[in-house]
């Protein structure tokens, strides 16, 4: 196992095939996925986190200690190996299916640095009172709305903060062309973020964009 260039990112390689790993805080197994010597296994064809650490993106700005706030965290998947990366700091978990939440309760439960939020992201004043600044806001809803709840929330992200967005081609328009949704969306977040990646991710997601941006 040895960390790739992504801080808290391990990797090893089989076959001519990358499998990634975060270093595990509880040595649970969540999800099914595989542990090895503490160890556990992220798949990207789970998670557009992973895709796009396999895509090569060109900054990953998870750090130990850090606050996030993770907008569409379902049962808790992606959120749980961001739980591993920042150790310390606080993931503020929302979601606005009861279905899914109640996993996410039985996580948070464990881990101590997660916290789910029952409410609406195009609602941020649902959940302000129980969050703080972040250094990060991680966005992955699938939404037709997606980037104006984003910048609805940027007010939660610290000065020079990161945003990591996952954009669904197909919620937001089934007709059109992606790669034109994808430029779209950049055109709408450039006013108030600095973009500094993005990557498709087929085939890992199909019809996926995954953005790093920082505010300005
Ligand atoms: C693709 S899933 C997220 C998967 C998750 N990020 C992961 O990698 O483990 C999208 C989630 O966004 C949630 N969602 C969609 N619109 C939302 C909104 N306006 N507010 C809060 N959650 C929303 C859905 O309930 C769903 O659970």
């Amino acid at each position: 196992m040895k960390e790739t260039k992504y801080k808290g990112i391990y990797e090893i390689q089989k076959n001519k095939k990358r499998y990634l790993y975060t270093k595990s805080l509880d040595n649970i197994s969540y999800f099914n996925e595989q542990i090895k010597n503490g160890y556990r296994e992220f798949d990207p064809r789970r998670s557009k986190l992973a895709a796009a650490i396999i895509k090569n993106i060109s900054l990953l700005p998870l750090k130990r200690n850090q606050d996030i706030l993770y907008l569409g965290a379902a049962h808790g998947y992606t959120a749980s190996f961001i739980s591993d990366i920042i150790e310390r700091g606080m993931i503020f978990c929302v979601d606005f299916a009861p279905r899914v939440v109640r996993d996410l309760y039985l996580i948070c439960e464990k881990r101590k640095n997660m916290i789910p939020i029952l409410a609406n992201a195009s609602h941020p004043e649902e959940y302000e009172k129980r969050i703080t600044n972040v250094n990060v806001i991680y966005q992955d809803i699938a939404h037709k709305e997606q980037v104006n709840i984003l910048l609805k929330n940027l007010k939660f992200l610290k000065k020079k903060g990161h945003v990591l967005l996952a954009i669904k081609a197909r919620s937001i328009d089934v007709t059109r062309n992606p790669r034109d949704i994808y430029k779209d969306v950049e055109m709408s977040l450039k006013d108030k973020l600095k973009i500094i990646d993005k990557k498709v991710l087929d085939p890992f997601q199909k019809d996926h964009c995954f953005f790093v941006c920082q505010n300005k």
